[in-house]
């Protein structure tokens, strides 16, 4: 099948921008503390339904993934830009991130107890 060119569009963006990126949203988690705040509750209504993994879909860098694991969730993280997934992966070892497209994920239904998509569904074309 051939790929949307939106998506190796959003791809080639980001995979150029990777590192900038990443310095860019460097320490932000820690500056906002209403952000910290959602992505608290998002954790309390995951872990309430007592099911699976959360994926982080357009992870970026990796740390928001790292964010939610630390609050006792089990994150992995899927990003469309393999440098952005290089990038995680260096960040955080022992975490998982996978490179992929959130309009295809390599999913059994009902496998997710949760999905995260933090501004990364602005590239994708609404229909
Ligand atoms: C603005 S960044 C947000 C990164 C991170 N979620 C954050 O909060 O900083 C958008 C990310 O979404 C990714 N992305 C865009 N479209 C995607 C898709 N269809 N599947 C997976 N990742 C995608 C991009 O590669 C980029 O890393």
């Amino acid at each position: 099948m051939v790929e949307p060119s939106f998506l190796s569009a959003t791809r080639d963006a980001y995979d150029a921008d990777a590192a900038r990126y990443a310095e860019f949203v460097s320490g932000q988690l820690e500056e906002h503390p209403l952000d910290r705040a959602m992505l608290v509750a998002f954790a309390e209504l995951v872990r309430a339904t007592g099911a699976g993994p959360v994926a982080d879909l357009g992870c970026g860098p990796g740390y928001v993934t790292a964010y939610l694991c630390s609050l006792g969730l089990t994150a992995f993280g899927v990003d469309l830009s393999p440098e952005m997934i290089a990038l995680a992966r260096q960040a955080y070892p022992a975490l998982r991130f996978d490179v992929g497209s959130m309009t295809a994920l390599e999913l059994e239904d009902g496998a997710l107890g949760g999905v995260l998509a933090r501004y990364s569904i602005i590239h994708t074309p609404p229909e």
